[in-house]
């Protein structure tokens, strides 16, 4: 048996990958930067994808036309991003760095944070400082998209253990809560073939009202939450996101940077 580490590992992304970057996920990215009015952003927007994974965003935005940046700690994760991008023809720039220390002071007109890339570090202040790196990337009027399973949404969701089946695998999955719900922690279990490889996951889970104080604080002005990529109102939250949108009062400028908040 295996055992991989956790979100800063990536043995963990590449044993885990089929199950978390399936070809239908790539195809709903697409979809949804069609079809969701917090993702659609002005022709040739700056864009940086922060925890882009393999690439789920960083190439239907390029193929959109934007300017894309793809920041990721992965290699691994980052070498599959550029495998897709040039498969697809298309432009992006790929940086290896770590969320909590990125810096791009004022380059881009959008941020985007998907599929809970968001509450990994064990110490709270960590959560915090990606959310300053966040706004410290954007320029002035720039938009943050942070999409993440609220808690809301995961007091629902929380389960007995679930099976996911993909070809040959099997993915047994158990979740359970932690610290009166400040944390959720998820122990997976992949089966294949012979191979079994287990995986605990341990991460903070923000409800609206929390999310919003943090954004806040990290110095965005106004935060907007919706419960849905298409901007519901979070009190008709549908089964897959929640969504915020917040905006910053900027540096001395006194311009408004709107920050959308799927999550
Ligand atoms: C759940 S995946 C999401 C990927 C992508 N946003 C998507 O929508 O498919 C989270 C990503 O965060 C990356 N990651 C984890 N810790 C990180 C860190 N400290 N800095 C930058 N990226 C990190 C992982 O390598 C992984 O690619």
């Amino acid at each position: 048996m295996t055992r991989t580490g956790g979100f800063q590992d990536d043995d963990f992304w590449t044993e885990f990958h089929d199950f978390l970057f399936s070809e239908q996920r790539h195809t709903q990215a697409e979809e949804l930067l069609a079809t969701s009015p917090l993702l659609s952003f002005p022709a040739g927007a700056r864009v940086l994808d922060l925890c882009c994974g393999p690439g789920v965003f960083t190439v239907p935005l390029a193929r959109r036309g934007h300017d894309v940046t793809g920041v990721d700690l992965s290699a691994a994760m980052l070498e599959r991003a550029r495998k897709r991008t040039a498969e697809a023809g298309a432009q992006v720039t790929y940086v290896q760095a770590d969320a909590r220390t990125y810096e791009a002071p004022g380059a881009f007109d959008v941020v985007l944070n998907m599929f809970t890339s968001f509450g990994y570090f064990e110490d709270p202040a960590d959560n915090a400082r990606v959310l300053r790196v966040m706004h410290d990337c954007l320029a002035p009027g720039g938009t943050l998209v942070l999409d993440l399973a609220g808690k809301e949404l995961l007091a629902r969701k929380v389960t007995p253990p679930k099976v996911v089946q993909r070809g040959e695998d099997l993915m047994v999955q158990t979740d359970s809560v932690q610290d009166d719900w400040a944390r959720l922690r998820s122990d997976w279990v992949l089966v294949r073939g012979e191979r079994v490889t287990r995986a605990s996951l341990v991460w903070f889970v923000y409800s609206a009202v929390e999310l919003r104080r943090m954004a806040q604080e990290a110095g965005f002005g106004r935060v907007e939450v919706f419960g849905g990529s298409t901007a519901a109102p979070t009190t008709r939250t549908p089964s897959g996101w929640c969504c915020g949108r917040s905006a910053r009062a900027d540096r001395g400028a006194g311009a408004c940077a709107e920050v959308r908040t799927p999550f």
